[in-house]
């Protein structure tokens, strides 16, 4: 059976004065869920929104969101999250103290839960959570912009999750972040990635519509 493949397009490229009608063309270009980038200015270097804006675009779309917290303290402000609608939430492994507490507290909530891991981050220190999660994130860059150079050295731990997903037994989805394109996306999908993030390529091309259509027929040839 083939690969679950579902596109993630990031509003962070998106046009703010403008969200509202950028999420519902999304939705109905096909995309499958929306990735929403929480940043606190502590753990990643740039400002974005909170939780009140996710309730709101909860409320104008039936697409599930994908919830990036690049935050510390997240066990603080997880619950807001939660209550806000979020549908999949990852925390980065590198700002959370007591790691299985929060996928646990997650995980109770019925919300799918996913870590991720920074480009400098060994994917092997996943190995002690790794069996409790939905999902794995790569970040493909430094956190904190869009618009940034896919880091090559993201491929390598590719193999290294689909031995760890084997050695585990457990049946969990891969998620990329950080300059994937339509070429990339296409490449990645044959190394079994299955959720993919793209901010700027979407929102900053001249047809969002067209652009997605490309997504979708290249991440689903493998
Ligand atoms: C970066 C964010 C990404 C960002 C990706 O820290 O986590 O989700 O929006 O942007 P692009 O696709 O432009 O690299
Ligand atoms: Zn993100």
């Amino acid at each position: 059976m083939k690969d679950k493949k579902i596109l993630a397009p990031s509003i962070l490229s998106a046009d703010f004065l403008n969200l509202k009608n950028e999420i519902k063309l999304v939705e109905k270009a096909g995309a499958n869920i929306i990735h929403c980038d929480i940043m606190d200015g502590h753990f990643v270097p740039n400002l974005t929104f909170g939780h009140s804006v996710i309730q709101q675009i909860k409320n104008i779309t039936n697409l599930p969101l994908d919830v990036h917290l690049m935050i510390t303290n997240a066990e603080k402000y997880i619950d807001n999250y939660i209550d806000a609608g979020a549908d999949y939430i990852s925390v980065h492994y590198e700002a959370v103290t007591h790691l299985n507490r929060l996928i646990n507290h997650i995980k109770s909530k019925n919300v799918k839960v996913g870590v991720a891991i920074n480009p400098s981050t060994p994917i092997e220190n996943l190995s002690d959570v790794f069996s409790l999660l939905d999902f794995v994130l790569l970040m493909s860059v430094n956190p904190g912009f869009g618009g940034q150079s896919f880091i090559e050295q993201t491929i390598s731990k590719i193999e290294k999750f689909h031995q760890m997903k084997l050695m585990y037994n457990k049946n969990i989805l891969l998620e990329i972040d950080g300059g994937i394109t339509l070429e990339n996306a296409n490449k990645l999908s044959k190394l079994g990635v299955n959720m993919f993030v793209a901010g700027s390529a979407i929102f900053n091309s001249e047809n969002k519509t067209e652009t997605i259509n490309k997504f979708i027929s290249n991440i689903n040839e493998y």
